[in-house]
Parts: structure tokens; sequence; C-alpha cells
């Protein structure tokens, strides 16, 4: 791994120094087990449609590289990986590459490699339509996402401060951008607020992305030795209550979970809380640093493991992982009581 002082790096860097050290929320959630599957596995079906974006199975590689040569050539493997296992993939935020066009090959290099995947460009709420547009041009992209990430940036001695004009930007993106819009959180989860307002200005995909894996308010903390917020380390909503929060409010609007999930007995848990698809940062990060053969040959064998699973819960599809029985326990249970949630 590079040593350079570089924001991008010490993300990449830094996320797998953090790795597994988040507390999974999904160990509160159960399946209740009944013994008459009645499907067969060669009946179930991985297919996800949302927006007219077609995943193959219903999880994906979510944002996390570009804007530095090192995080370009991390790039390169995250596309290989989802080239060669069909998988979805956004990349980091492209705004580097917005501010300095000599960082763009470090993001086109997802297109370059996977010129048939489906690719997501990622920026921030506090850019507007025009940088949208460029952001999607750069990549060819299939979708973009929108992070809002206001718990980091007010970590950030050199973050933004100013987030009034989020709300305008995200609806004058969605309303005038052409490819379909995700508006997604990096680890700190939504409210059922949240999702509401997101679907009361147009957004129909939403990734809760929830604590419980990468922490960025730890990871801005650890960058600098003094004028750290401790406190906010604990900010959020996990990704199992966010994701109770968001079926409480959504109407029509497709969930997408990400934050913490690591296996695909949580990918599916996910999916079961009303989920459409899962989205994986650091656990892709970790296994495409480690070897990208391996990596292909895992998540290849995760498709076979998700249908088992579904098989069991008697889901030919994903969508009827939504009727399965689950238990909440723990924080989760506490906080749903808390909020009303049922
Ligand atoms: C991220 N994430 C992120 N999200 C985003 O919308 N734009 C970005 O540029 C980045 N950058 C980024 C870099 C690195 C190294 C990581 C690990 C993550 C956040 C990511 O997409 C996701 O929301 C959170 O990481 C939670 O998922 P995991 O990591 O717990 O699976």
């Amino acid at each position: 791994m590079p040593k350079t002082n570089n924001r991008k790096n010490e993300h990449v860097s830094l996320s797998e120094k953090f790795y597994d050290k988040g507390d999974s929320s999904f160990k509160d959630v159960s399946f209740v087990h009944h013994s008459f599957p009645q499907c067969d596995v060669k009946d179930i079906s991985l297919n996800v449609t949302l927006e007219g974006l077609h995943f193959s199975s219903p999880f994906f590689i979510n944002a996390m590289s570009g804007g530095s040569a090192w995080t370009g050539k991390v790039n390169e493997k995250l596309a290989l990986i989802a080239r060669e296992t069909d998988l979805a993939m956004a990349t980091g935020s492209v705004s580097a590459a917005l501010k300095d066009p000599s960082q763009a090959d470090t993001f086109r290099i997802v297109r370059q490699t996977n010129p048939n995947g489906l690719v997501f460009a990622n920026l921030g709420a506090g850019h507007g339509l025009e940088n949208a547009k460029r952001a999607v041009d750069l990549l060819d992209a299939d979708a973009l996402q929108i992070h809002l990430n206001a718990p980091q940036e007010i970590v950030m001695p050199e973050g933004d401060r100013e987030f009034s004009e989020w709300i305008d930007n995200v609806q004058s993106i969605v309303e005038g951008l052409g490819v379909p819009v995700i508006v997604k959180e990096v680890g700190f989860g939504m409210s059922r607020e949240t999702v509401e307002l997101l679907e009361s200005i147009g957004v129909s995909l939403i990734d809760i992305s929830g604590k419980g894996g990468t922490n960025f308010a730890q990871i801005e903390n650890y960058r600098r030795k003094d004028f750290k917020l401790d406190d906010l380390e604990a900010w959020g909503q996990s990704t199992a209550v966010s994701l109770l929060e968001a079926q409480e409010s959504v109407s029509q609007a497709s969930i997408i979970a990400s934050g913490g999930i690591r296996r695909p007995m949580e990918i599916v848990k996910a999916l079961a809380l009303g989920a459409s698809v899962s989205g994986l940062s650091s656990q892709i990060m970790h296994m495409a640093l480690d070897d990208v053969d391996e990596a292909i040959m895992a998540l290849t064998n995760w498709k076979e493991e998700i249908k088992r699973i579904m098989t069991l819960l008697g889901a030919t599809s994903v969508s009827d992982l939504k009727q399965t029985d689950l238990i909440i326990a723990g924080e989760t249970a506490e906080w749903c009581d808390a909020r009303n949630i049922d």
C-alpha cells in the first residue's frame, strides 16, 4: 500500500486497517426455520431489475475508489472482479476528477476494463446538475449515486459546513439527469423521515448505507492527531435499523442495503428486511487487495450460497424474501420499540 499522504489512498488503507471491526447489526436478525421449503434450488432466480438497471445477482460493489494513482489501480482490480462475476459496480466520488482532469483515468479505467457492465458514477450532494452530467459522461455510467455524508464532512477539519443546498441539488439532478439516480448514505444510515423526504423530491432508488461496517467518523479522526470528534464515531443508525425505518415509510422507491454486509447470509438478511439489492464495500475491497482471482472465485460461490439459503427460506425470487419470517432482537428490537416500528 502507498505511504503517500493522500486522502483517497488513506480511505482505502484505513478501511482495510479497520476491516471487520464494525459491529454488524445482522446478529440481531434471525430467520425462523420451516421444515418444508416447498421449492427446488433450480427454481431460484437471483435477477433484480430496478429502474431499468438489470442486476444478475442481488449484490454489487459499492462506491470506494479512484482519485489517485493507487486507487485507480484498485479500481481496475474491482472492475475486473465486477466483469468476471457480472456484478454491478460503483466508483468512488468522481469529484476529484472534475476538479483535476489528470485524475479522470483513475475512474475511466472502470469502464475500460468492463465495457458492458453495469457501472455507477458517484458524486456528493454538494454538486449540481452540470457536474452530475459530467460525472455520468466520464464513465458512460448507467446510473449516478449521490452520496449524503454530513457526519463525515463535520468530522473533517477541511470538510463542508454548508448543507442547505443539498435537497435542491438532489432534486434538480433527479429531474434533469436522464439516467437513474441512487441517493446513498456512507455508513451512517437513514431515518424513515429521510426516506420520506427523498421520495417526496422524486428519488426512487435509496441506499440507506448504515452503521456496522466502514465508519468514516473513525477513519477521519484517525487521519489526524488533534481536533478529533471522537463522540461522532457512534453516530448514526445501523443497517438493520435503517432498513426497518425505511420499510416503515417507503411507498414507491426501491431500497438498497449497505453498511457492514460481509457474507451471503447478511446479503439475504438485508433483502429479507426489505432491500432489493445489497451493496458491499470494505468486504470486497479486502478481497480485492488480497487476491483478485480468489475474490472472483469466492464471489461466484456466493451466488450459489445465496440460492441455497433462498431455497431453505422457500423464496424463489429476491422479492419473495420480503415475506420470510424473521425475529428481531437486541438493540435493533429496542430501537424499533422506541420508534414504534412494527
Ligand atoms: C467508501 N464509501 C464511499 N461512498 C460514496 O458514496 N462515495 C465515496 O467516494 C466513497 N468512498 C469510500 C472509500 C472507501 C475506501 C470505503 C471503504 C467506502 C462508502 C461506501 O460506499 C459504503 O457506503 C460504506 O463503506 C459502508 O459499506 P461497507 O464498507 O461497510 O460495506
